[in-house]
């Protein structure tokens, strides 16, 4: 599919506001893909698809998650975590996204995950640090993530995330927590 009608595809499935965050992760993921040296091209695709089952039902969504064979360990936590591996199923069923790097990339953009790729944490903090992001201490994390590494953007991104949860005494799920963990022993290797 040629990308402006992937963007019209998306704006249909989407209210405005979401599509409007979507196009501002494309611009992050551009810039931050750019920086650390991976496809730009595949960034673009995987931010502009990473949101694409966001407004799906809820009930939709977990009968995607168990039909296609994604990890149903996401249906016991909340269900803000399911349009990810839900949109890599849309991604490659409705838009024949068929490169496993894009598909991962949507799949872990809200949990995040052990041994992620690049590209995965590209999207991941594009995802958090887009311009429109307002929380506190956005603006100091937007600006870290664009000019440390990007393993310590990733750490920085990960651990405001899962501290978000904690103070909401929310659950974390496992892939978030090995995402921290490992991303401690990365920045603290590479300190060494
Ligand atoms: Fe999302
Ligand atoms: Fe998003």
């Amino acid at each position: 599919m040629e990308w402006r009608q992937m963007k019209s595809e998306v704006k249909k499935r989407l209210p405005e506001k979401r599509y409007e965050h979507v196009l501002r992760v494309v611009d992050m993921a551009e810039r931050l893909a750019d920086r650390h040296g991976i496809s730009v091209k595949r960034a673009k695709k995987a931010a502009l698809l990473h949101d694409v089952a966001k407004f799906m039902d809820r009930e939709e969504l977990r009968r995607i998650v168990i039909d296609y064979g994604e990890d149903e360990s996401v249906l016991d936590f909340h269900h803000e975590l399911w349009h990810a591996p839900a949109g890599a199923v849309i991604a490659r069923e409705q838009f024949g996204i068929d490169d496993e790097r894009i598909l991962d990339a949507i799949r872990y953009h809200t949990t995040g995950r052990a041994n992620m790729t690049s590209l995965e944490k590209v999207i991941y903090i594009a995802d958090l640090v887009e311009e429109g992001r307002t929380f506190p201490g956005a603006d100091t994390l937007r600006q870290y993530a664009q000019t440390a590494t990007l393993e310590k953007g990733m750490l920085e991104s990960v651990r405001h995330t899962v501290r978000f949860l904690l103070e909401k005494r929310a659950q974390v799920h496992p892939d978030s927590l090995a995402c921290y963990n490992e991303h401690v022993q990365l920045v603290r290797e590479t300190k060494e």
